[in-house]
């Protein structure tokens, strides 16, 4: 397998969402797809699929289901039934299917911040007001959940947004934590709608815990999304799915699926089948590379950004930097203009992020080198 991580591969004018966003002369770190090229095995499935020149609507094979379920066995020792899978044309889709067929309207959902945007709006797409719980960092750099304060507000709403592990925090919530939230939803019968769209790319031999595998109670009121596309980096072919294993709230959640049958992208179906079931060599070394970039990019805020700072992500390839100590006002801006370096501005993350940026730093370390140049020069530039 030729695998050269190294490789800079020119994106341009290819309609990547990422490279297209911002003039050319911008270095994009930020939306959350990495700039490596797919597992060798993902191209010979696409390829092979495309020898059957016919692409109607199309659903999960058993091969993919009995492969999910082995993966979700496996790597997290979760037993799940292959019926107990649902296919979705991506996370985000999913976690606004969930809301829209299981939460009343007009009751409260509950989302620990900062969090990914796209959660965070959720609640307002479906009427449902939206209650954040921030998360604070401790002397160690980890973000505990305060579950004294979860446990004060869980009366007041009916679902649960999570997402573990955490964007853009990196943070891989530990089975005793995820017990603690998963208990006080069952004490409260809050719906746990958990998006563990990252959970297979995890630093430091880490383990990824679903909420869902920790008991039947907490498992009876969750809907777990997960897909291949973070960690096998295949976004663009959004396909997703959810583990539901409560019959009457998968039935519910079918039945609310805003028109869109069970039917998801039909090039999605076989490049997910082929990441779990052949990508797990091309993986390991994507991994590898991802947590040295991590480490480099660390020891670079430490050594050569006075003003910025950061806790090290165990999961993702997002890094959430503090950028309080720069006094300015807007990061995102000062280096999107005097870098030309485009990073995710904090304030789409919650109320309070202003001072925060999120750097993407899956792709080759050249790239990563590039863009913290840029930065530091613009800031001895500003004197
Ligand atoms: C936490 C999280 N959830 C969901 C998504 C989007 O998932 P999808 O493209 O499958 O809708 C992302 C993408 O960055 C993400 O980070």
């Amino acid at each position: 397998m030729t695998m050269d991580l190294n490789s800079v591969h020119q994106r341009l004018h290819t309609g990547s969402k990422k490279w297209s966003q911002y003039p050319e002369d911008v270095l994009p770190m930020w939306v959350a797809d990495m700039d490596f090229p797919v597992a060798e095995p993902i191209v010979q499935a696409l390829t092979a699929r495309l020898q059957h020149p016919l692409l109607g609507y199309s659903v999960a094979q058993d091969t993919l289901r009995q492969t999910l379920v082995a993966h979700l066995a496996q790597h997290y020792a979760w037993q799940v039934k292959p019926e107990e899978l649902v296919f979705l044309p991506g996370v985000e889709p999913g976690v606004n299917m969930a809301l829209n067929a299981l939460v009343p309207e007009g009751s409260g959902v509950l989302v620990q911040t900062p969090n990914y945007a796209p959660l965070l709006d959720a609640p307002g797409h479906w009427n449902l007001s939206r209650i954040d719980l921030p998360f604070h960092a401790d002397a160690d750099g980890q973000y505990p959940t305060d579950i004294a304060a979860l446990q004060g507000v869980l009366p007041k709403v009916r679902a649960l947004l999570l997402s573990n592990p955490h964007n853009p925090l990196g943070k891989v919530f530990d089975a005793q934590e995820l017990r603690a939230i998963g208990d006080a939803c069952v004490q409260n019968d809050v719906l746990i709608v958990s998006d563990e769209i990252h959970a297979d790319i995890l630093f430091d031999g880490r383990q990824h815990t679903p909420i869902a595998s920790l008991s039947p109670a907490i498992a009876d009121r969750t809907v777990t999304l997960m897909s291949a596309s973070k960690a096998w980096n295949i976004a663009g072919m959004k396909t997703a799915f959810a583990v539901i294993q409560n019959p009457d709230l998968r039935l519910r959640f079918n039945a609310g699926r805003l028109g869109l049958v069970d039917s998801v992208n039909a090039l999605g179906l076989d490049a997910t089948q082929a990441a779990y079931s052949k990508g797990a060599p091309w993986l390991t070394r994507v991994i590898a590379y991802l947590q040295d970039n991590r480490d480099y990019l660390a020891n670079a805020i430490k050594t050569r950004f006075p003003g910025i700072s950061m806790n090290l992500p165990q999961s993702t390839y997002l890094a959430w930097l503090d950028c309080s100590g720069l006094d300015i006002e807007n990061p995102q801006q000062f280096f999107l203009n005097e870098a030309k370096v485009a990073l995710s501005a904090g304030h789409e993350f919650g109320d309070d992020c202003g001072q925060f940026v999120r750097l993407n730093f899956g792709c080759p370390r050249s790239m990563l080198e590039e863009a913290l140049a840029r930065m530091e020069r613009s800031l001895q530039r500003r004197g």
